[in-house]
């Protein structure tokens, strides 16, 4: 039996770790430190018996004392939205880089393990015509605050593991999708429009392509690296789907859902054009395939879970629906 720190837990894809454990792992203990900013919510972790500790993981004191307890801290607490980081910068250096700084610092005190929880976007982004993939080895090369912090946040962990001997690994993921994720974001943004009755919106053209992955798939490798994976190493985790441009997946979630069309709106500045992930490490490694797979675009059993996942918890994003859309409306978006 574990006692594990989850940071973030009442986000999007902490929240899916969160509930993966309970059905994994019954004997383990779970401590959910979250801020509850816009993207957390309680009501993510409802069925879960975690102990949940409302909280900043910039509070080097409560870190401290809630690190000290725990046998492994996952760390997924984070700003994560890049049309956030673009309007207010701020929040995202403090969280992403204060406080992992702040994780690290109480890690190197307690001497127990950490896994960080990164992204693709550290690695900066490919031409549209570039066929090359991401691997651990990719320079870093961020492009937006967002992705600049996550950055900082993954140096930050390396130079503590070489000059203070932690014990830590990291992971860098693709877009993720599936229940629970904030209807900010692309693919919950537009099966909520269709839902409400609203017509799914496009930046630019659509060329950009993301390495899209269910959830599910991401925290079933972060266990495996949890149990198997190497100290001070870097895993990428991606599910092959780099061949899927937006307009593709919106054309997708239209057709499940029987939409008639969506609309383009205006683009996002400095927009990334493509990530494309490199799992080989992953793979063979430590044995780990996505479950959530097909021949075409890899995402339609994903997409159908997710839809009906929002679909029938529309208490659980109505009341935002407004509001974000006003937010983006304002932006031409
Ligand atoms: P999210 O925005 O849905 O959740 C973030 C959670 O962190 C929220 O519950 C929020 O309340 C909490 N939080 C924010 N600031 C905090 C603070 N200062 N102290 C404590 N809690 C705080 O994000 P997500 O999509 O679930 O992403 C989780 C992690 O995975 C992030 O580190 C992100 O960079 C990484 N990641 C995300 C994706 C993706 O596609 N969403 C892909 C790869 C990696
Ligand atoms: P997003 O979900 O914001 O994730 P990220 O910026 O981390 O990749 O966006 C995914 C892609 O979808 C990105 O290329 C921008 C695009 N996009 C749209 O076309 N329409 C939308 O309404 C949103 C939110 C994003």
């Amino acid at each position: 039996m574990r006692t594990l720190l989850v940071t973030g837990g009442a986000g999007f894809i902490g929240s899916n770790f969160v509930h993966m454990t309970r059905r994994r792992y019954p004997g383990d203990h779970i401590i959910v430190l979250d801020k509850l900013t816009y993207a957390g919510n309680r009501a993510n972790l409802a069925g879960t018996d975690v102990e949940f500790i409302e909280g900043d993981v910039c509070d080097a004191a409560l870190v401290d004392k809630l690190v000290a307890r725990a046998d492994i801290t996952v760390h997924f607490a984070a700003e994560s939205h890049n049309d956030n980081s673009l309007r207010d910068p701020r929040p995202f250096v403090d969280t992403n880089i204060v406080g992992t700084f702040t994780i690290l610092e109480a890690i190197r005190r307690h001497g127990n393990r950490l896994h960080h929880i990164s992204t693709d976007e550290v690695y900066g982004d490919l031409g549209l015509d570039d066929p090359a993939r991401f691997t651990e080895e990719t320079p870093y090369e961020p492009s937006s605050p967002y992705s600049a912090t996550k950055a900082g946040s993954d140096h930050l962990v390396r130079a503590w593991v070489r000059s203070f001997g932690i014990r830590a690994t990291i992971s860098n993921c693709s877009n993720n999708y599936g229940p629970y994720q904030h209807i900010e974001k692309f693919i919950p943004r537009q099966i909520t429009n269709i839902l409400a009755g609203q017509t799914p919106k496009l930046y630019g053209t659509g060329e950009q392509v993301r390495d899209w992955i269910h959830v599910d798939d991401h925290n079933a490798a972060v266990h495996l690296i949890l149990e198997r994976g190497r100290n001070g190493e870097t895993y990428n985790i991606g599910a092959d789907n780099d061949h899927v441009n937006n307009k593709a997946v919106i054309e997708l979630i239209c057709e499940l859902m029987g939409a008639p069309g969506y609309e383009h709106v205006a683009d996002r500045p400095g927009h990334d054009q493509r990530y494309a992930m490199d799992s080989t490490k992953l793979r063979t490694e430590l044995g780990w395939a996505p479950e959530y797979t097909d021949n075409q675009t890899g995402m339609r059993a994903g997409l159908e879970q997710t839809i009906a996942w929002y679909r029938d918890n529309g208490q659980w994003w109505a009341p935002a629906k407004q509001r974000v859309e006003q937010a983006y409306a304002e932006r031409g978006q």
